[in-house]
């Protein structure tokens, strides 16, 4: 469920008109609701209740610092993947005890600041990583506390391009290995192994491949507890699906319930790392029609968003809702819904069954609150959009549209003399 609406004929961002926000702050626009990240975060986090649990929200899926101020207020720990993202978080004021640290590429100097953060663990994703944080620690003077991701080998039957939990993908140990690891691991001085940690893909929209790599991750704690390996942290990183289109992925409180009846009785808190499911439908991306045109073959719809601002389109050919701001009630046609930018793969919807629309008028693109922003870029030196944040009939500019400027602030012309 989420706060954007249709009243009187016009959408609504909670008590706001998108129109009025667009007038305001101009096109391509990120609006996001502030009602809805509270709702779903809170939906996510009540379904552990009945076990010691710490919900991580991922920072890739929107990194804003407003956002992650907000869920932190919410009680929500982070996932990061980079020095970047410990930057953000503690920056929005993250405790660090409540940060843990994933990535099969961690490089020195990000272990280093994470180490002198404090950060609850790293999600260690190969041995040489292990022996690199064990070496750093023993400079710094410090204990690193870790997990190591396990690689089950489980289908999440998902996008192939973010399906992370096959032998194949290069994320985390091989199961058969991780008993060794964890030999290792708890050899080195300057480590402490307190977690096992798993995430087997993203916009999974079915239960079982979470089960089938819980089963198999508990067979391998059984084997852990015969080396006298005691862990306090079990994570089950991310990946929880959301309705784009006709998707119909468990709702967090059964996904919730049926995780926790699994884990009754083992002593472990569980930590959950979910980015889509918090944030994906939180956010809208409105867009301004520039041109229509039509060819022999196709109706195209041009608009002032384009795959710089979101790319999950052209990258995965993932489905985003579109519909009118004010609609209004012409005749549907078959679309494409495309951006200026000079690639064919600058679609954000193809053979879109679409009412017409004129140029001036403008379209919410839905679903857009996670890996929107985090993913755009500035291709075709395209300023990047701005991103508001709306709370009931307030609104804060959470990110300022670049300008030109910006777009060669870190830039020298290299002139000859
Ligand atoms: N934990 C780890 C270690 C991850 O790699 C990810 C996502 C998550 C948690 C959060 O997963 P989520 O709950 O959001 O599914 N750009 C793609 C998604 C890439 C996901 C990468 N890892 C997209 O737009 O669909």
């Amino acid at each position: 469920m989420h706060h954007f609406t249709y009243r009187a004929g016009e959408l609504y961002a909670e008590d706001l008109s998108v129109q009025s926000l667009a007038t305001e702050y101009g096109t391509p626009l990120y609006v996001y609701s502030t009602a809805t990240f509270k709702r779903h975060f809170q939906a996510f986090d009540s379904a552990f209740a009945d076990l010691p649990h710490l919900t991580c929200f991922s920072v890739k899926a929107n990194s804003n610092l407003c956002i992650l101020r907000l869920l932190s207020e919410q009680g929500a720990g982070m996932d990061i993947v980079s020095g970047g993202e410990l930057f953000r978080a503690l920056s929005a004021g993250v405790p660090a005890q409540k940060i843990v640290y994933s990535g099969v590429g961690k490089r020195p100097g990000e272990i280093a600041e994470a180490l002198l953060a404090d950060i609850l663990m790293f999600n260690v994703e190969s041995l040489e990583e292990l022996r690199r944080i064990n070496d750093i620690a023993l400079d710094l003077g410090k204990t690193a506390r870790i997990s190591l991701r396990i690689n089950p080998d489980v289908d999440p039957l998902t996008h192939p391009y973010i399906s992370t939990g096959l032998k194949q993908n290069k994320f985390g140990l091989d199961i058969e290995q991780s008993l060794e690891a964890y030999q290792l691991a708890s050899t080195l001085p300057c480590i402490e192994p307190v977690g096992i940690d798993c995430h087997i893909g993203s916009q999974l929209t079915n239960i079982e491949p979470f089960l089938e790599a819980l089963r198999r991750i508990k067979d391998f704690l059984a084997q852990l507890k015969t080396i006298g390996v005691k862990i306090r942290f079990l994570d089950l990183g991310g990946g929880l699906g959301i309705t784009y289109d006709q998707e119909d992925p468990p709702h967090p409180k059964v996904f919730g319930q049926t995780l926790v009846r699994e884990l009754q009785g083992m002593d472990l808190t569980l930590i959950l790392e979910p980015g889509r499911v918090i944030a994906g439908n939180t956010g809208i991306l409105v867009t301004e029609v520039v041109y229509t045109k039509s060819t022999k073959s196709k109706e195209f719809v041009i608009v002032d968003a384009a795959m710089n601002d979101l790319i999950r389109p052209a990258l995965y050919q993932s489905f985003h809702r579109i519909d009118e701001v004010r609609p209004r009630q012409r005749p549907a046609k078959k679309v494409d819904v495309v951006g200026p930018i000079c690639e064919s793969s600058d679609f954000l919807a193809r053979d879109r069954e679409l009412p017409e629309v004129r140029s001036g008028e403008l379209l919410a693109v839905f679903s857009a609150g996670a890996y929107g922003f985090t993913m755009s870029s500035q291709y075709n030196s395209r300023p990047r959009a701005a991103e508001i944040l709306v709370d009931g009939t307030n609104v804060v500019l959470a990110r300022k549209r670049e300008t030109y400027n910006d777009l060669v602030a870190l830039e020298r012309q290299c002139l000859k003399k």
